[in-house]
């Protein structure tokens, strides 16, 4: 058999997990190993990967993808992206899931640090930066081995109504995002640009503020749509950072990363520009900002503490 990466997702049987496992499989970025536990109300998890291993000779990916409630198989993982947890509903904040998601991202984790030691978590459950931080604590890894999917997904909201609007390629629309994963996250128009060219050439600003508004909100209006939680973005970037690690690509991407000092945030995991590659999060990169901007930044980063103290409240024994 050849070698071939090993990448978990845990929470596989849900909707995000699910669609991790898609596209790790149609990029083929390695073998799949999918855990979740069962329950009746939802399509188990054995079945939705002997349907996504269907795929394989029409997408032409070679991947072996085994489904268990087992954690032994999770040995060797170079990844491990954890999507257990309830999502939110029509009228939920993702605050409001803190209670049940604490004590099950605690217990995944638990596992994944008995089972897979050496690997790079992706958090992904919400509420995301808490949830990194329970992550942290519960597998006590180094914080570049542990890092939190928001800003792909928020940065790519923002580039897709971008690209609506002026009606140019998503692929030349470039832009950056800061902060926690909540209404409060900071995208910066300062830094976007259309092939180079800055977006305010392209977008009155009082028109830019409303698409701003409108990412920031952008999980609530999937979930008012839809009845549920959006998963198809949110998995694509998280593959995203999968594809970084595995491919040891050292992308630049915002991705909730532990800041020591970075923007002023101290000990704290909020969304910065990270390099990532195989090492997981190689970089923090601090840019300029604004009076403004810092200021959007400490707000989103107090917003996050006080979630951390909530886990704390919650688990004293992971404070
Ligand atoms: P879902 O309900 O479809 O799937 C969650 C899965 O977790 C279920 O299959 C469930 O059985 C499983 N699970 C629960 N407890 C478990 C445990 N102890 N061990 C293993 N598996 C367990 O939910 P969905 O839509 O997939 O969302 C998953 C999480 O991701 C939610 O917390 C949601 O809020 C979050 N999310 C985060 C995003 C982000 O950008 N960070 C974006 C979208 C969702
Ligand atoms: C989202 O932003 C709910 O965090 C999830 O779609």
């Amino acid at each position: 058999m050849p070698e071939r990466s090993k990448i978990a997702v845990i929470g596989a049987g849900g909707n995000v997990g699910a669609s991790v496992a898609l596209w790790c499989a149609v990029k083929e970025l390695g073998d799949i190993v999918a855990i979740d536990i069962r329950k009746d109300d939802m399509l188990p998890v054995d079945g939705r990967m002997l349907d996504l291993a269907q795929c394989g000779p029409m997408e032409r990916f070679d991947a072996e993808i085994t489904a268990t409630d087992d954690y032994a198989a999770i040995a060797g993982a170079e990844v491990v992206v954890v999507t257990a947890g309830l999502p939110r509903k029509p009228g939920m904040s993702r605050d409001d899931l803190i209670e049940t998601n604490v004590k099950i991202v605690r217990s995944v984790c638990e596992n994944v640090k008995q089972n897979a030691p050496q690997a790079i978590v992706i958090v992904v459950s919400n509420p995301l930066d808490a949830m990194v931080y329970t992550a942290w604590k519960a597998t006590g890894f180094d914080t570049r081995r542990i890092i939190g999917q928001a800003g792909c997904l928020d940065i790519a909201r923002f580039k897709t109504f971008i690209a609506m609007e002026t009606g140019f390629s998503v692929e030349d629309i470039n832009a950056l995002l800061l902060g926690g994963h909540g209404d409060d996250m900071v995208p910066l128009p300062r830094y976007t640009n259309i092939a180079g060219i800055p977006v305010t050439q392209f977008i009155e600003e009082e028109r830019l503020a409303e698409i701003v508004e409108r990412t920031k909100k952008g999980g609530g209006e999937i979930v008012k749509k839809m009845g549920a939680s959006g998963y198809l973005a949110p998995a694509s970037g998280t593959v995203q950072m999968v594809e970084a690690i595995i491919r040891d690509k050292r992308r630049i991407l915002p991705c909730a990363a532990y800041c020591e000092g970075e923007y002023g945030i101290e000990g704290l995991f909020v969304g910065v520009p990270c390099v990532i590659g195989k090492a997981g999060v190689e970089e923090v990169l601090e840019i300029d900002l604004t009076d403004d901007e810092s200021k959007l930044l400490s707000e989103s980063a107090a917003h996050v503490a006080e979630l951390v103290e909530v886990v704390k409240k919650l688990a004293p024994d992971l404070a």
